[in-house]
């Protein structure tokens, strides 16, 4: 389930909050709230499980609060954050302790920081007999111990946090087993709000795909709260781990992506419909990929289907992640030769040297890595040398510029910048053409066709 829902109030669930503190309030008497503003709601079962026969549902744990422990256990937070809780217990993270089991490995305090909350902190995991409770990660792995907050509710000052920095992932999601923090540390979106506080022409709603604290605000008021909306001097977080993963459970809940991985990196990967020649085009990967985006001399769609955007049209496709998240096990991993866990998002770049697979890994589905190579070095000096040749014709300071204020028709105009904007659009993708042969080489030859036609006549 999207967790995006969970924020959306729901009057099913209204009488579940009454029942649910209903419990608390009889063991605890200092409880005065449950979230009634609809961050959070109850699972439509919770009146069964709360209304006052908690001990007969079967996690062994009355669900009261433990008196003055700072770390509690999700077992407490489910009676006012039920849907949360549903969801995260389908996650992985509920069940890091079964990892360790399986493999005999559940009482080595090497492996327990990791895998169950606050081991070795005050009120933390000890052993399963006495913390059976603080097995696994949980609310408060990310949260924080939330004792204080789960006995009052009501006492803003105890309220949990909610940091949306990668850090708090990174905390575990490190090492030379899963070095996922330290590879997206060196990806471009770990400096993407960085990027756009530098550049001249930020906008605050450019910040809708370089920042997640501001993506987090346009959702929450989106689902009817009233929450301030970073601009480009507030905002805090970049591209974060909770920017494509959601914390609680995505579509899915093993990798917990927020979206398809089709859809996923496209969301910002686009150049968006506005995207029209006079106007220029940026980031259109997407639409590059599957073929679209690109326009005919006479300014209708130039539509071109290549094999690789099957990997972004089919369910089952991995789309962008098939060749830029690639993850590659070695043997023996240590600090000095690490896994690699794809976060560095882009195998081929040749700026970040540390924690990259075989950059043609993601290929061997459909070519051998030489074919592939092959392949994209003659394509790219190929798309390279058109887009040179071209670029003289848009540039003001070369000889051979086309200057539309000295072209003839409205129609040559025209013609001038749908050329323009083919030219930009093949640019722009980055790939220099490996996205969609077809499409870029389509593009290009429009935009050759009527320069020459422009320049002869
Ligand atoms: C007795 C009910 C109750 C219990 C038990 C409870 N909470 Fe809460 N929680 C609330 C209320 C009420 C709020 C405030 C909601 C609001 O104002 O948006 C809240 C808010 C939160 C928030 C912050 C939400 C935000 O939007 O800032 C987090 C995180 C949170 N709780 C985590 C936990 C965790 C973790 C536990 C278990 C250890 C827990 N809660 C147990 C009632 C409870
Ligand atoms: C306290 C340590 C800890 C923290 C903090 C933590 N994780 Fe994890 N995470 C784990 C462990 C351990 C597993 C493996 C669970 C298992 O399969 O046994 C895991 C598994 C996952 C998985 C599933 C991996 C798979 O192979 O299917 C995802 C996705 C994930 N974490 C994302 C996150 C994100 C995003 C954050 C931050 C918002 C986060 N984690 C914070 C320890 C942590
Ligand atoms: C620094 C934090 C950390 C420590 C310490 C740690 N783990 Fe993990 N473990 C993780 C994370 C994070 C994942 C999820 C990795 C992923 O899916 O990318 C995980 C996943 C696992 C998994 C299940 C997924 C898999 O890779 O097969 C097993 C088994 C596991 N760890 C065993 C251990 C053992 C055994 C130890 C101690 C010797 C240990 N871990 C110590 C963080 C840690
Ligand atoms: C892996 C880290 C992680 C775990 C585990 C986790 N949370 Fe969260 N939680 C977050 C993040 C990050 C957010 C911010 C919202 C988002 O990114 O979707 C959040 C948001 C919340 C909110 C605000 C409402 C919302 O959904 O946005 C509440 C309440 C909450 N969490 C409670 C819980 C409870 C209760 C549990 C355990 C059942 C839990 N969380 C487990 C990271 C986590
Ligand atoms: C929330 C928006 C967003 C999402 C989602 C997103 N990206 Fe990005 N991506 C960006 C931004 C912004 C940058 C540029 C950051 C910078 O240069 O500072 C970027 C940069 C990149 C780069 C490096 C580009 C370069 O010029 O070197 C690659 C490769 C990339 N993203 C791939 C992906 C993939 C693959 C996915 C999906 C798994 C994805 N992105 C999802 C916004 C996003
Ligand atoms: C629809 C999502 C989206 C929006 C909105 C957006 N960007 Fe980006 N931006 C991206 C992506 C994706 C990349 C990286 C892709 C690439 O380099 O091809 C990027 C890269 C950048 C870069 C670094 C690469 C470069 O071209 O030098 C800058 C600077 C930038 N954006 C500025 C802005 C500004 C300024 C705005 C608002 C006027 C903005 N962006 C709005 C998605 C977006
Ligand atoms: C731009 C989007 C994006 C960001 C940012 C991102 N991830 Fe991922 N992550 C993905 C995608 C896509 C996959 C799935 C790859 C696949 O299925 O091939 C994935 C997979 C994973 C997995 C499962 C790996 C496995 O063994 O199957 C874990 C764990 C994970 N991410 C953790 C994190 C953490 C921690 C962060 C932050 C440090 C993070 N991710 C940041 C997109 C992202
Ligand atoms: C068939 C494999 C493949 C698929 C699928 C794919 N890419 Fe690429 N991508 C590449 C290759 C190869 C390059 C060129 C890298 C180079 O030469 O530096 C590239 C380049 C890029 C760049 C520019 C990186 C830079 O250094 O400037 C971005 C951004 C990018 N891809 C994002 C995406 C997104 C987003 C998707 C999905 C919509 C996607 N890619 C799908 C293979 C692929
Ligand atoms: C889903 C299968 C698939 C994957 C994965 C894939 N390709 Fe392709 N690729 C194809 C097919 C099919 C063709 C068309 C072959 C033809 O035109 O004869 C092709 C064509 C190409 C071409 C264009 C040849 C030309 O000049 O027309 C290049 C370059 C290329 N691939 C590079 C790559 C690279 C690099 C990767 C990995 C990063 C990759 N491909 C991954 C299926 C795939």
């Amino acid at each position: 389930m999207d967790t995006r829902s969970t924020h959306r109030p729901n009057i099913r669930a209204l009488s579940a909050v009454f029942f649910g503190c209903l419990t608390i309030v009889a063991s605890i008497p200092l409880i005065t709230g449950c979230p009634t503003d609809g961050t959070d709601n109850m699972n439509g079962n919770t009146n069964a499980n709360t209304n006052g026969n908690t001990n007969a549902n079967g996690n062994g744990n009355d669900n009261a609060t433990p008196v003055g422990k700072a770390f509690v256990g999700a077992d407490v937070c489910m009676d006012c954050h039920g849907n949360t809780h549903v969801d995260w217990a389908e996650t992985p993270h509920a069940n890091a302790i079964e990892s360790l089991r399986a493999i005999g490995q559940h009482t080595n305090a090497v492996c327990l920081p990791c895998h169950t909350v606050g081991f070795g902190e005050t009120d933390g995991f000890v052993d399963e007999t006495a913390t059976p409770e603080l097995v696994g990660v949980q609310c408060e792995n990310c949260h924080g111990a939330a004792g204080d907050h789960a006995r009052n509710p009501a006492d803003g000052a105890s309220r949990p946090t909610i940091d949306l920095s990668s850090a708090v992932c990174g905390a575990c999601h490190t090492d030379a087993h899963h070095p996922t923090f330290d590879e997206w540390e060196s990806s471009r979106h770990a400096r993407a709000l960085q990027t756009l506080k530098e550049n001249d022409f930020a906008q605050d709603r450019c910040l809708q795909c370089h920042s997640q604290d501001y993506r987090r605000a346009v959702e929450l008021n989106a689902d009817g709260e009233t929450v301030e909306i970073p601009t480009v001097v507030t905002a805090v977080n970049t591209i974060e781990c909770a920017t494509c993963h959601a914390p609680h459970g995505g579509v899915d809940q093993d990798v917990q992506l927020r979206a398809p991985v089709a859809t996923l990196c496209g969301e910002c990967h686009t150049q968006g419909e506005e995207a029209l020649p006079g106007n220029t085009p940026h980031h259109p990967q997407l639409e590059m990929l599957t073929g679209v985006g690109a326009v005919q001399a006479d300014g209708s769609a130039l539509e071109q289907a290549h094999a690789h955007g099957t990997l972004v049209a089919t369910d089952a496709g991995q789309a962008c992640a098939q060749c830029h998240v690639i993850l590659h096990d070695v043997e023996e991993p240590d600090e000095g030769n690490p896994n690699v866990t794809g976060h560095t998002f882009n195998p081929f770049d040749e700026d970040i040297e540390e924690h990259q697979a075989p950059e043609y890994t993601g290929c061997l589905d459909c070519h051998t890595a030489e074919e592939a190579g092959t392949l994209r070095a003659d394509l790219q000096s190929d798309i390279q040398m058109r887009l040179a040749a071209l670029a003289p014709f848009f540039d003001m300071t070369n000889d051979a510029y086309i200057n539309p204020d000295e072209l003839a028709t409205d129609d040559e105009r025209a013609q001038l910048a749908n050329a323009k904007f083919n030219y930009q659009f093949v640019d722009a993708d980055s790939s220099r053409g490996v996205h969609n042969p077809s499409n870029a080489r389509a593009a290009l030859d429009v935009a050759e066709q009527i320069t020459a036609d422009l320049e002869g006549g």
